[in-house]
């Protein structure tokens, strides 16, 4: 089965072809970050329009690049949520309009899916896994137990880690995107320097909390003289310091949930960590030495396959036709769409591994 997937609920138009055995015929992202760089994070209005003048063409050049034409294509695929609705409308109506001209299945794919079941496109992983999603707008502990069947064991009770990311580096004046630029500064900053907050360390549930520390930051910048007048180093000791806390609340929470997904699941992880924020090398490392700890192991998609692409949407889509799902050409876009939700929608379809 080939199928070709859209991705637009944020600021990457993305379109690729993936085949059922796993095979990325076609990849492609295109970044809008030059068009939001000047309001220092993304213009919901400016990417619905940037989607809606790329997207066509992407689509095209997706095809081209996998060698194929619409008619050898088994489904259309489209992030339909949750995220910046302009955005999602475009490639929802995009793969509607493909769907309805071809007669092909049509799917409407949650974008947590998406970063959920992305591992499974990469490597050989069978349900149950504990998932780790940190992405822009996300921060959850899942537990993955089949396509469709998400646990939610805990969450960000206020900012996204990426946002948190993306705030802070705001704060220091680093470049937007915020993540991977507090990950450059950091590599030649002395975590010690700065004693920032480690909020619900030890705390006896698996959520999380940014805010406070975004808070911390704020305070310590402030008195240094960020984000105007701050030689690199001291904005490296202050990123390292970031990404420490981080490190260790990750590693907190983490530690935990594997404990709790051991007792429920009769064994011990896997960990997989999906969405933008798992491209983060000293975080990965961070849970890569938890995971030992418990004897578990970590799994994380290739960098490429962490930040949005549209290759797992089109896994995501692989997976559901695998199991006979489809969804209507009248599905109509979701803002909000937890993952939890999903359970209801393949109930029906007995959606077993
Ligand atoms: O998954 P993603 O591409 O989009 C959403 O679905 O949100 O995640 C984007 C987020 C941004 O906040 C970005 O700053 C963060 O992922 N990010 C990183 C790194 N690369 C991207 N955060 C920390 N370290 C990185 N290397
Ligand atoms: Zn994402």
């Amino acid at each position: 089965m080939i199928v070709l997937g859209i991705e637009t609920s944020c600021d990457e138009t993305a379109a690729a072809v993936v085949t059922g055995e796993r095979a990325i015929l076609s990849n492609l992202v295109l970044s809008q970050l030059d068009e939001h760089r000047p309001f220092g994070g993304v213009v919901p209005e400016i990417a619905a329009r940037s989607h809606l003048d790329h997207l066509d063409a992407l689509v095209a050049r997706a095809l081209k690049e996998a060698g194929l034409g619409f008619d050898a294509l088994d489904g259309v695929a489209a992030t339909a949520g949750p995220g910046l609705i302009g955005g999602v409308f475009v490639g929802v109506m995009t793969a509607k309009a493909i769907a309805l001209a071809r007669d092909l299945p049509f799917l409407a794919i949650n974008h947590l899916e998406g970063h959920a079941l992305s591992v499974r496109l990469t490597d050989d992983l069978d349900f149950p896994y504990l998932l780790l999603l940190i992405s822009g707008g996300h921060c959850q502990l899942l537990a993955v137990e089949g396509i469709g069947r998400y646990r939610r064991l805990g969450g960000t009770i206020d900012d996204a880690l990426g946002e948190a990311f993306d705030k802070a580096a705001k704060l220091m004046g680093l470049a937007y995107p915020g993540g991977p630029a507090v990950e450059r500064a950091a590599e030649a900053g002395d975590p010690a320097r700065f004693d920032l907050p480690r909020p619900m360390l030890g705390r006896d549930n698996l959520d999380f909390s940014f805010s406070g520390l975004k808070t911390a930051v704020r305070h310590k910048a402030r008195a240094l003289g960020l984000p105007e007048a701050g030689d690199p180093q001291t904005v490296g000791d202050l990123a390292a310091g970031f990404q420490a806390a981080v490190g260790d609340v990750l590693a907190d929470r983490c530690r935990r949930a594997l404990a709790r997904f051991g007792e429920s699941h009769g064994r011990a992880g896997p960990l997989v960590v999906a969405g933008g924020v798992a491209a983060n090398r000293y975080l990965r490392t961070r849970l890569a030495a938890v995971a030992e700890q418990a004897g578990a192991l970590l799994l994380a998609p290739p960098q490429a396959l962490c930040t949005d692409n549209a290759a797992m949407i089109a896994w995501a889509a692989l997976e559901r036709l695998g199991l006979g799902l489809t969804d209507p050409l009248d599905f109509a876009p979701r803002p909000r769409w937890p993952l939890e939700e999903l359970a209801a929608q393949t109930a029906h379809a007995g959606a077993m591994p």
